[in-house]
């Protein structure tokens, strides 16, 4: 019997990748799918997976899609989505949406005790305590989606309890590396969203130019492997061949390469701790020639020190930086904010909300709400 998987976000990078691994498998069969707003290419996904059951955050995309398509039912805004979560009988369900609106969906198919594969890295970044709580609680597993996290997953298969030493993340340096802080001011939107190694959605192509993803990145990494901060590296790699090293108690260091397709990373979060056959292009050493490791230019970008401070204060704090990002990121993607001003509006909005206790998942929805407002503030006094 295949394994019934629910996909949500469907229509973005991560899940039109999802949706092409798994249409070279036997194993899983799709059974409802999300979006936001797009809902041509999400009616056409259903249609192409015999799906009867669909999801959009957009009431009047919503609306048109009920219109045009009357094989299946079409699921409203946020309930709509935990609706499509709780009663589809999934066993398997990938978070692939951007940004903190994927936090209630995790939460939901954590606390139904669903197999959960995380694309969504902002979930365990805002909530990452409570998550991984539950997850633990209901003994539902938490599978990594990003391209290093499911690399350190498959390299930890083979390091005994007790052995690891210390991980490292890799950083491409995204499309400004080399450039000061000043060099950064008036660079442009469509530089920025030329990502040199991965071609991917425009929220995660920003903060990879701004290195903020690399920080959520920590900290998704953090909650993951329940490892500290102190032993969680950083180094920037040009190529992205190395997606992440392990180093062990006796010294040695493994390493997960790879040419970057993060189908490689989806199929191995939908089918761990198995291995499906992709067609990938290989990667040839001897071809690639040479890799290249430097250190992160912190001063230049600032966003990853920013990560540390607040992963290192807890409790609201990252779920502080995480809203002020978006809502940053958004405003630099509508020119409303140039590209240094990303950094300076989460620094403000830390300073202003420096962060307090999680009792409960509303703690963060409310800090979630506070923090945009004075991001957006902070936005507007720039202007
Ligand atoms: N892309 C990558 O290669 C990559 C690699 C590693 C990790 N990730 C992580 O994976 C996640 C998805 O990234 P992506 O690049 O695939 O993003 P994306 O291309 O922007 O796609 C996002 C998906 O989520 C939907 N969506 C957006 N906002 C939503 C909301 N408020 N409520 C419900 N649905 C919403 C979008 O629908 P519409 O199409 O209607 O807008 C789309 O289906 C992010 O957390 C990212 O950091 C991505």
């Amino acid at each position: 019997m295949p394994r019934r998987l629910l996909v949500l976000g469907s229509t973005g990078s991560i899940g039109t990748q999802a949706l092409d691994v798994v249409s070279r498998t036997d194993d899983l069969e799709v059974v409802g799918l999300s979006a936001a707003r797009s809902w041509e290419p999400l009616v056409q996904q259903a249609i192409e997976n015999g799906v009867r059951r669909i999801a959009l955050a957009d009431a009047d995309a919503a609306a048109r899609a009920a219109e045009a398509w009357t094989d299946g039912e079409v699921l409203v805004g946020a309930q709509g989505l935990v609706q499509l979560v709780m009663e589809s009988d999934a066993d398997l369900v990938l978070n692939a949406l951007v940004g903190s609106a994927g936090l209630g969906p995790t939460v939901t198919a954590l606390g139904e005790g669903i197999d959960l594969a995380l694309a969504n890295k902002e979930s365990l970044v805002v909530g990452g305590e409570l998550v991984t709580q539950l997850a633990e609680a209901t003994g539902a597993r938490l599978l990594p989606v990003d391209s290093e996290h499911a690399a350190l997953h498959h390299l930890l298969q083979g390091v005994p309890a007790g052995a690891l030493e210390r991980i490292t993340i890799t950083a491409s340096g995204g499309p400004f590396r080399g450039r000061t802080r000043a060099q950064l001011a008036d660079v442009t939107v469509e530089e920025a969203l030329n990502h040199p190694t991965w071609a991917m959605g425009g929220k995660i192509t920003i903060d990879s130019a701004t290195l903020m993803n690399k920080g959520l990145e920590v900290m998704e990494a953090h909650h993951l492997f329940n490892i500290d901060y102190d032993r969680i590296g950083v180094v920037v790699h040009p190529q992205s061949i190395v997606h992440a090293t392990v180093e062990t108690a006796d010294g040695a260091q493994l390493a997960h390469l790879g040419l970057p397709d993060m189908r490689i990373a989806i199929a191995y979060a939908l089918h761990h701790p198995d291995i499906m056959s992709l067609p990938t292009r290989r990667l040839d050493l001897a071809q690639t020639g040479s890799l290249t490791f430097e250190e992160v230019d912190h001063e230049a970008f600032p966003c990853l020190d920013l990560c540390l401070q607040a992963a290192r204060a807890g409790g609201t704090a990252p779920c502080v930086l995480n809203a002020a990002n978006e809502v940053a990121v958004h405003a630099f993607l509508n020119g409303r904010l140039s590209f240094t001003g990303i950094a300076d509006v989460i620094d403000a909005t830390l300073q202003a909300m420096p962060g307090g206790p999680v009792h409960a998942f509303d703690s963060l929805f409310e800090a979630d709400r506070e923090a945009r407002e004075i991001a957006a503030e902070q936005i507007g006094a720039r202007a």
